[in-house]
């Protein structure tokens, strides 16, 4: 078989940057979009703290992480100390006081994995879920605006990612493909083993969050990184090329964890994730940079680890021969 792990990329991949470029800038969400988010949270928090003063609401996920969408739903998070209420509790009571602030569309979902109220304001038209106390995914939402903030290139390669992913329907948990957040991560990481970024979680710590007694540090003064891989001078559409080849040719599935907390990949002897336990099958192994005991890819199933490969290796080709990969690329499943 034609080793295509070694070929070199095509000669006219720089040429594809600007269109990749005119479709990311027609993803990214307007101003005025940014400052409806924003009036909802403060009507949401102002609501929600006259009846729980302690507590707080945090924006986590596409809407904080500078990966979102034009038109994706608000993630929030409220934080809130309260030793008499369960979660559920405190889910139910959220629900009400939602009702009361004329929210619509308001829905309890309290048997959820991560139990959630969902609303609809209708002064902004958005949508938004509201989880309780899951503050790591605050934490992991500030690491990816991080490393978001270091290079130019990290946005337009990661919108092009998730677009591609949503295109071709492998963007799907519940049908065994990935989440946006281990696409972002798969991105990171490819961009770690190019040099054009640092390992945040490897260097020393200027911010310091503690989540149920456990510390999590990782050097956040990304101002001071700006230039970190301008010696590299990959344009995004030789990038996107790349990550797809990397996937398609490169990974060492059998072997490998990608692993942005420690910027490399890591054996999967090293964390025990050898053989299938319970679920947790280990087909595409995806480190979380803070709770390192999962696994990112552990919704993929034996059938599934297929359909993504093949769509690896559809975007590679595609890339590498295609006379328009930016309208090919995307083209629906
Ligand atoms: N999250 C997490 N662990 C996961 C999946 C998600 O902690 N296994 C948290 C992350 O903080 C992530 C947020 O939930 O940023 C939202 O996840 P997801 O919906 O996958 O990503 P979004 O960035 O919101 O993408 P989309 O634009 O597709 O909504
Ligand atoms: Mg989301």
């Amino acid at each position: 078989r034609y080793d295509r792990r070694n070929r070199p990329c095509r000669y006219d991949i720089d040429l594809f940057t600007p269109r990749f470029m005119s479709i990311f800038e027609s993803l990214v969400p307007s101003d005025e979009e940014i400052s409806k988010q924003k009036q909802l949270l403060t009507t949401l928090s102002r609501l929600i703290n006259k009846e729980w003063p302690n507590s707080k609401l945090y924006v986590y996920g596409s809407c904080a992480n500078s990966f979102g969408f034009s038109n994706s739903d608000i993630d929030l998070c409220l934080s809130i100390d309260n030793t008499e209420m369960s979660k559920v509790d405190i889910i139910l009571k959220l629900a009400d006081i939602l009702h009361a602030g004329n929210l619509q569309n308001i829905q309890a979902l309290t048997r959820a994995r991560v139990p959630i109220v969902k609303l609809m304001d209708p002064n902004t038209g958005l949508s938004c879920d509201i989880c309780v106390n899951n503050l790591l995914a605050v934490v992991n939402t500030k690491l990816l605006r991080d490393y978001s903030q270091i290079d130019k290139r990290v946005r337009p390669l990661a919108f092009l990612v998730k677009h591609w992913a949503k295109s071709r329907c492998v963007n799907e948990t519940y049908q065994g493909t990935l989440s946006s957040y281990a696409y972002v991560i798969m991105c990171i990481h490819f961009l770690q083993s190019q040099r054009i970024l640092p390992c945040l979680q490897g260097m020393e710590p200027t911010y310091y969050a503690t989540v149920d007694n456990n510390v999590y540090a990782f050097f956040d003064q990304v101002d001071k990184l700006s230039g970190f891989g301008a010696q590299r001078k990959d344009t995004v559409s030789r990038l996107l090329w790349a990550f797809f080849h990397y996937w398609a040719y490169k990974h060492n599935y059998t072997k490998d964890v990608i692993s942005i907390r420690t910027g490399r990949t890591i054996s999967k002897n090293m964390k025990d994730w050898t053989r299938r336990v319970g679920n947790d099958r280990h087909l595409i192994c995806i480190e979380d940079p803070f709770e390192t005991s999962h696994d990112l890819g552990r919704v993929v199933d034996s059938r599934s680890i297929w359909t993504l490969r093949e769509e690896f290796e559809r975007a590679a080709e595609i890339m590498q021969y295609d006379p328009i990969p930016n309208v090919t690329l995307f083209e629906p499943h």
